[in-house]
């Protein structure tokens, strides 16, 4: 049996010292926030999949939350499940291919909910696209337009709200067709090449205003665009190719977002965060 005054070990509650080391005791162990509590948040492309899951989760940890997609009553919808869950969003109709709009919005959002100061930059589209197809340019453009200058411009339109505090975040979702590619869709590819090298770009141009940017590359993820792969196909492919042998949900996508959000993520800028368990990194 140990002397009753001999030192116990660390992590018993009681045996926490009276006098100064206590009160040294009592302070936080790390000076970096991971709370968004009371952040304006805005996501693209949030009606659905990776952009919902992506605000509720911001709401879920305090954010105040802008959803952002193509029809209004879909948006509603998104703000409607984060209110009855206790948290803070409104929704908005916003075409990211719409310059015009893009800037109403953000104006709008800063008056309703306060000045921006997170962005994830997620609404994209997936078109088949045979590089012999007729179409092809159409198809080009449109995938361009929404899954890379939209990127670009809702930063631009952002840019003051991000940087007025010197703790703006943006995240772009590229996807792991920004790291390698697949057969008919290289629209799409070329586009999320280009995410990526827009936030390396803006990663080194933003930093001395104090904004991060980020991109995130899902891998395969359920949602409304991979929701028409039939079922046997999906586990086929994830056998063959994910080391977790399975698609991921978009919550396990929005989690890795809200990271690169965070306060004490200040240093993270540039960086591609792979979200693919393991596709990328599985070689057999
Ligand atoms: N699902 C995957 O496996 C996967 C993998 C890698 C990357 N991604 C990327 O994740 C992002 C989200 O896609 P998702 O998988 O959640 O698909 P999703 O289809 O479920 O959601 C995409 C949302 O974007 C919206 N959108 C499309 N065009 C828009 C526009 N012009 N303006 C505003 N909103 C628009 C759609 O209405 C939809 O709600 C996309 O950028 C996609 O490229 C998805």
């Amino acid at each position: 049996m140990p002397a009753a005054d001999a030192p116990r070990p660390t992590g018993d509650p009681s045996a926490a010292p009276p006098g100064p080391a206590a009160a040294a005791a009592a302070e936080p162990l790390t000076a970096l926030s991971r709370s968004i509590a009371g952040r304006v948040a805005i996501v693209t492309g949030a009606a659905s999949g990776i952009g919902r899951a992506t605000a509720r989760v911001l709401a879920a940890e305090g954010a105040r939350v802008a959803v952002c997609d193509l029809d209004q009553a879909a948006c509603d919808a998104v703000a409607g499940e984060i209110a009855a869950a206790g948290g803070t969003a409104a929704g908005w109709a916003l075409d990211v291919a719409d310059p015009e709009r893009i800037a109403a919005v953000v104006a709008d959002v800063a008056g309703r909910l306060g000045p921006v100061d997170i962005l994830v930059n997620n609404a994209g589209v997936s078109l088949p696209a045979p590089i012999d197809m007729d179409g092809y340019e159409a198809a080009w453009e449109r995938t361009m337009a929404v899954n890379l200058l939209a990127h670009a411009r809702m930063v631009r339109s952002c840019l003051p709200q991000l940087a007025r505090a010197g703790e703006g975040r943006v995240v772009n979702i590229a996807s792991t067709e920004g790291l390698g590619a697949t057969a008919m869709i290289s629209p799409y590819t070329a586009s999320k090449h280009g995410v990526i090298g827009l936030t390396r770009g803006l990663a080194v141009e933003l930093g001395p205003r104090g904004v991060t940017v980020n991109a995130v590359c899902p891998g395969p993820i359920r949602t409304g665009m991979t929701a028409a792969i039939p079922e046997d196909a999906k586990a086929t492919f994830a056998h063959r190719r994910v080391a977790l042998r399975r698609y991921g949900d978009p919550e396990e996508v929005a989690h890795a977002v809200v990271s690169l959000t965070l306060p004490a993520a200040s240093f993270i800028t540039g960086a591609v965060l792979v979200v693919d368990g393991g596709l990328t990194v599985r070689n057999a």
